[in-house]
């Protein structure tokens, strides 16, 4: 049932090339130049007319949200807020029937998320979801939806739901900015055509495994570890520390890089791995000034960059590379090693990765 896997956990992150492909399928027409969502079709003029976009989730589904907000902002030009789900009903939210609020699940039972969806339903808005679970309660509340495909995610801590989550809303960002012309179609071509080698670059991306597991090894006993990035990338630090507290029960904090001289830097010495995202454009040449900070502080430097990287590779302890991309596209490839990198730590310090200590699959309990 594992595959061969130790833990469904490591089977789920190896099951990420195959999952996002499910999650294209029938959906992304390249040859064509299209993509096809029903539930994106059937609601377009909500879309269009749309003031904002409200994302509403909890834990990792909160920060596939965060990604999407750079990715619907960047490309199809709308304005876009993320919410905790159990903050935003608890506040007597400004919702009008102009709101278009998009819920993620994996689950599709996480009741806060169920209860937002209610509230915002109530007034007047238009609730799409994106699910993993079919048929689950979120997916039946919501107006319209579309599901992620991923197959069952049995591992706790949530790893290939989070990158077709982000899949999902890509491909649906992709065809409102179509529609909305705030994008060429020549440039609309070239980035069908680059989500669709996706797959591969991911399975290019695994096979940091062996080198991920050395640099396990060397900091398993850390007592805190920072994770920092930028745009895209710096919701993706904040997933990677949500890993690794999760299953290895070492705390982390994600942070965006240049929020560091606010604050975090005070944290830095030779005890503290930092694991710094660092792919090219992305604001490279700031990222390599806030890692020439760490490492004047003594930090430990994880880069994680792009194939060919030369100049972290100078700055940096360990480096990690992942293939070259659009750059709305590289948290897709970068949360690989940080999924592996806690999947090791949390196994040498023998925890058990697949039921953690206090956690469950789908929080039904608000
Ligand atoms: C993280 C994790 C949780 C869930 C959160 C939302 O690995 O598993 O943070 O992401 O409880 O769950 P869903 O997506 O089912 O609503």
């Amino acid at each position: 049932e594992k595959g061969g896997f130790d833990h469904f956990m490591l089977k789920e992150i190896f099951e990420q090339p195959r999952a996002i492909r499910d999650t294209f399928r029938g959906r992304l027409l390249t040859d064509e130049a299209i993509v096809k969502m029903s539930g994106v079709e059937d609601n377009m003029k909500k879309f269009l007319n749309a003031d904002r976009i409200i994302v509403v989730a909890c834990g990792t589904s909160w920060h596939a949200g965060l990604v999407s907000e750079y990715i619907f902002e960047d490309l199809a030009r709308i304005p876009v807020e993320v919410e905790y789900a159990s903050e935003f009903r608890y506040r007597n939210p400004v919702i009008t029937e102009k709101d278009v609020v998009i819920a993620i699940s994996q689950s599709g039972e996480t009741a806060d998320t169920l209860a937002a969806i209610k509230l915002a339903k109530s007034k007047g808005a238009f609730v799409f979801g994106v699910c993993n679970v079919v048929g689950s309660s979120i997916a039946r509340e919501t107006d319209a939806g579309a599901y992620t495909h991923a197959g069952p995610e049995i591992g706790v801590a949530s790893t290939k739901a989070f990158t077709t989550q982000i899949t999902v809303l890509t491909l649906m960002a992709l065809r409102l900015a179509r529609a909305k012309g705030t994008i060429s179609s020549s440039d609309f071509r070239r980035y069908l055509i680059e989500l669709e080698l996706i797959p591969e670059k991911v399975k290019k991306a695994l096979e940091s495994d062996a080198y991920v597991k050395t640099i396990a090894d060397i900091y398993k006993n850390a007592k805190n570890f920072l994770y920092l990035g930028r745009g895209f990338n710096f919701p993706v630090a904040l997933e990677g520390a949500l890993k690794l507290k999760e299953i290895s029960y070492i705390h982390a904090e994600g942070y965006p890089a240049a929020e560091m001289k606010h604050g975090p830097i005070a944290l830095i010495d030779e005890q503290m791995p930092v694991a710094v995202i660092a792919t090219k454009k992305g604001h490279y040449e700031k990222v390599v000034s806030n890692i020439q900070e760490i490492k004047s502080r003594k930090g430990k430097i994880i880069g994680i960059v792009t194939e060919g990287d030369k100049t972290v590779k100078d700055l940096a302890d360990h480096v990690i590379e992942v293939p070259e991309t659009e750059e709305f596209l590289t948290p897709l490839l970068t949360t690989i090693p940080l999924q592996l990198l806690s999947y090791h730590i949390a196994v040498m310090l023998d925890k058990n990765v697949d039921q953690p200590r206090n956690l469950a699959k789908s929080v039904t309990v608000e």
